[in-house]
């Protein structure tokens, strides 16, 4: 497995797992699959295009096959560019469990703690997702505060949480 920061040239594959874990996990997502599924590719390209404040890292297998993808971005302004996002978490689930997670998260990590006067890594989650609550935990994010009925999916209202991680790590 091998992880880089995806560029336009992954808009295709990164489309695919994208829908893929709006159709399959609608839980652990903001976005609706009808909000996306018709999107141009460019909006895909768009977003994964690197710049200084937002990127996404992708996990690929060993025959360079997208697995699994997780995006960042940090806030603009003078008042709130010490906080910076994770969305958009995801790995198939036939390559589950076998570190993918981690990998994308840590790299992550990696890449955000050498960034100067960035102080936190925010997230969103579903109040039952266990497995992602864990994964973050591993990496030192905190229980913040439970957002009641933040998302309305198939007709039933369930809770977020968001979680904090204290940047850089090292102090
Ligand atoms: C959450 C998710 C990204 C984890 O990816 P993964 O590649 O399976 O993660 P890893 O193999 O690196 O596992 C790392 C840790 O996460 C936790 N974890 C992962 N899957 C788990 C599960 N099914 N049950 C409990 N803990 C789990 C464990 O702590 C695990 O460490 P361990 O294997 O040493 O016990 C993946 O399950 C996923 O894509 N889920 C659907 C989408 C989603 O929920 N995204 C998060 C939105 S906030």
């Amino acid at each position: 497995m091998s992880v880089r920061t995806l560029t336009p040239d992954d808009a295709q594959a990164f489309r695919a797992l994208r829908l893929e874990g709006l159709r399959l996990s609608p839980e652990s997502f903001g976005a609706h699959i009808d909000d996306e599924e018709n999107l141009p590719g460019a909006e895909f390209a768009r977003r994964i295009t690197p710049t200084d404040c937002a990127w996404v890292v992708g996990a690929f297998d060993e025959s360079d096959i997208l697995r699994g993808a997780m995006g960042w971005f940090r806030e603009r302004g003078a008042k709130r560019a010490h906080q910076s996002t994770l969305w958009g978490a995801y790995v198939q689930v036939s390559h589950r469990r076998i570190g993918y997670g981690s990998a994308l998260l840590l790299a992550l990590l990696k890449r955000v703690d050498a960034l100067p006067a960035l102080r936190q890594l925010q997230l969103h989650v579903w109040s039952e997702n266990f497995a992602a609550k864990s994964l973050y935990a591993k990496f030192g994010f905190r229980f913040v505060a439970r957002h009641p009925e933040s998302l309305q999916v198939n007709g039933r209202f369930i809770d977020e949480e968001l979680w904090s991680l204290s940047l850089p790590r090292s102090i």
